[in-house]
């Protein structure tokens, strides 16, 4: 089994895409959606929430290879997942700035993240590596996140709240707009309405992460056959309410 991690239900994004590229392998999914968002918390309690949810998936779940489908989850725990199971592979996402940084044409990247990844350590790196003579702006999706936990796409809500922090981004230039946290995909519609008419690519991890899986599996031998006929679990302590919450987001997401 793929075991995928994430705060709640935005790593269903990737969950998705998973499934999609590599429809033999079965995937084990938690949400730690009691204690979503994580974008606030400490850098200690994300770890620790982090490590929790890990080793859920690896040693009550068995899983093979675990994608740590949270751009927070990833910029502070990475490390400490990797050095505590050193023997199975992990696949983390921090923001895709490198291929926005090679496709801008105004020079002006926007990443769109929660708080904790924004001021992250490993993203500084990480933009200072890949996007050297570009303009990388940040915002916050402030209230994304609990849009997304309370199912409110869709709704004049979500589509203020997606202006009010997208927009200015534009505003200042920027043509690639980076999806820095994976529940944001789920208000892309709300995005488009946006930057309706400007040309402003929206650059989504997703697709990449799923074909780095492939290829860690592939390399480490650990690919299912292509008979297997796959299986797919959902876990959260969030109660059973939460649980058909994740079900449904998978079907939205198809
Ligand atoms: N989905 C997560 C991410 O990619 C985090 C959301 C949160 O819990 O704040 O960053």
């Amino acid at each position: 089994m793929i075991g995928v991690f994430d705060s709640g239900l935005g790593g269903l994004s990737i969950w998705q895409q998973v499934r999609a590229a590599l429809p033999c392998e079965s995937i084990v999914y938690y949400g730690d959606g009691a204690n979503c968002p994580y974008g606030g918390r400490t850098e200690d309690e994300v770890t620790q929430l982090t490590m929790a949810g890990v080793e859920f998936l690896i040693e009550k779940k068995g899983a093979k290879l675990v994608v740590i489908a949270c751009n927070t989850a990833t910029a502070t725990a990475i490390d400490a997942v990797r050095a505590r199971w050193p023997g199975v592979p992990i696949v983390g996402m921090l923001p895709a700035i490198k291929p926005a940084a090679l496709s801008t044409r105004t020079g002006v990247v926007a990443i769109l993240g929660t708080e904790r990844s924004l001021c992250s350590e490993k993203l500084r790196q990480y933009t200072e590596e890949f996007a050297a003579g570009v303009e990388v702006i940040s915002a916050v999706g402030t209230g994304f996140v609990e849009l997304v936990e309370r199912d409110m796409e869709g709704t004049p809500e979500a589509l203020g709240a997606v202006r009010a922090v997208v927009e200015p981004l534009v505003a200042r230039g920027a043509d690639m707009l980076v999806l820095g946290c994976t529940h944001y995909p789920f208000l892309a519609d709300e995005i488009r309405r946006v930057i309706a008419g400007r040309e402003v690519e929206i650059i989504d991890p997703a697709p990449a992460i799923a074909r780095r899986v492939a290829q860690l599996l592939a390399e480490h031998k650990l690919a299912a056959d292509d008979s297997h006929e796959p299986e797919y679990e959902f876990y959260t302590l969030a109660g059973g309410e939460y649980l058909q919450k994740m079900k449904r987001k998978t079907e939205v997401m198809r």
